[in-house]
């Protein structure tokens, strides 16, 4: 994404806060955005708090000579990679689908050349209206992509579809446009995915194991997005107490050896992500029964040994997945020891994330939350801390972009 540019339309509706969200999310990750605010528009958000957050003059007015002078709209529809509408209100929408172009913001999208990401927002009744359907399906028709709108609870009280999608969705509809997805509802369709969660037990006799502090909350929810993106998952989940998410065909395992045989048999995949936390060492031998506690206090010594590294064996396998993702649960030098891993077990990506660091007061392992870098041949993206449902979201986008970008 860094180095690209998006001319951003903000139309008028409640949701426009969220577009200035979406700016600052976009300057992270090195995205150049213009705007356009339409009159509508400018009723929620001030121009000049457009213009603090892109660094740019915001533009405004077909007629305005200034603003033709300094910029032609016809120019400013051709300047960016991707021009994106949010919210896009049943007036932008309806405004495209029938060819109208009575401001700035119609006559920009009409005129464009590129490709154009609508993020709808709006009340569930007027989303549900035949010709806001209408105009939907010609503009779906018309090779306009879409990012939303998301169901749930909208600032008019009322409940259903047509809230505009949070600010990262939007970015990871960004990243997949730019990187070449067809469709953004299904960007890994025909993809086969295989995630792993969760902890590895390993018995040391019937009612002892080793194990770790991880939730699965990180890997389920890369499962889940990776589903919301179309791609066929397969979830290989070590012990853990949450629910699988729907769609996904769930293989439960317990030690670190059963979780490579579940690995290996659900090879051909096209995708990795390891995102679970395998034990490393496993007690030599499991007691068959019960260790007893010595009466003269003798403590017993437990022998390890170590496990076989699923990832490295998965990045050298002659099913080799296309695209081979491993994480990094880091206390120190996190980058460094992440790309040095990354080397080491021979995968594409490294996902690092520094499991000492305390994220609105829970730690990142069994935490809601997480803060992850991105670790690749090309160099590392540093992500903001986000929820670990948004890391899962980001990284199927990227993933798509990667995946059908390269396709
Ligand atoms: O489950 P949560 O509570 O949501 O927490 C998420 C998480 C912190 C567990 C997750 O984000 C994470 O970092 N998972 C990887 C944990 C880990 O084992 O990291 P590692 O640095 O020890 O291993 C590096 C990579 O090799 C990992 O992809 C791991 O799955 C893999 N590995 C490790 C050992 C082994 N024997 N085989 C492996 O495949």
């Amino acid at each position: 994404m860094h180095g690209k540019s998006v001319l951003l339309i903000i139309g008028g509706g409640i949701a426009a806060y969220k577009s200035l969200e979406l700016i600052r999310r976009l300057a992270e990750l090195g995205v150049t955005c213009g705007a356009i605010l339409t009159r509508a528009g400018a009723e929620f958000v001030t121009p000049l708090s457009v213009s603090a957050l892109t660094g740019q003059k915001v533009f405004q007015d077909l007629f305005s000579l200034t603003d033709e002078s300094e910029m032609g709209h016809i120019e400013l529809s051709r300047a960016a990679d991707l021009v994106v509408v949010a919210p896009a209100t049943a007036d932008l929408m309806g405004k495209l689908a029938g060819g109208l172009a009575n401001d700035l913001a119609s006559t920009t999208l009409l005129a464009t050349d590129k490709k154009i990401l609508m993020v709808p927002a709006m009340n569930v009744r007027m989303w549900e209206s035949p010709s806001v359907r209408r105009s939907f399906e010609i503009l779906k028709k018309d090779g306009v992509l879409f990012a939303g709108p998301n169901d749930g609870e909208m600032a008019c009280g009322e409940f259903g579809p047509g809230r505009m999608a949070e600010p990262l969705e939007i970015v990871a509809a960004i990243e997949a446009a730019l990187g070449g997805a067809k469709s953004l509802a299904s960007p890994l369709a025909g993809v086969r995915a295989l995630v792993t969660a969760g902890p590895t037990r390993e018995p040391v006799d019937p009612v002892r194991f080793l194990a770790n502090h991880s939730s699965g909350k990180q890997g389920y929810a890369i499962a889940e997005a990776l589903v919301r993106a179309g791609a066929e998952t397969t979830l290989i989940s070590g012990p853990v107490s949450i629910a699988p998410p729907d769609g996904v065909k769930l293989m439960r395992v317990t030690t670190a050896r059963e979780m490579l045989a579940a690995c290996e048999a659900s090879l051909p995949a096209d995708v990795l992500v390891m995102a679970a936390a395998v034990a490393d060492w496993r007690p030599d031998i499991a007691a068959n029964s019960k260790i007893k506690k010595s009466t003269d206090r003798v403590v017993p010594l437990i022998k390890l040994v170590e496990n076989p590294d699923i990832l490295a064996t998965l990045a050298h396998h002659a099913k080799r997945p296309r695209l081979v993702i491993g994480f990094a649960a880091e206390t120190d030098d996190v980058v460094e020891n992440a790309i040095a891993k990354r080397a080491r077990k021979g995968a594409d990506w490294i996902i690092a994330n520094d499991v000492s660091a305390n994220l609105n007061g829970e730690s990142v392992m069994g935490g809601e939350r997480n803060r992850v870098h991105l670790i690749s041949a090309a160099g590392r993206e540093d992500w903001p801390e986000m929820s670990k449902r948004d890391v899962g979201t980001r990284l199927a986008a990227r993933i798509a972009a990667e995946i059908k970008g390269a396709a």
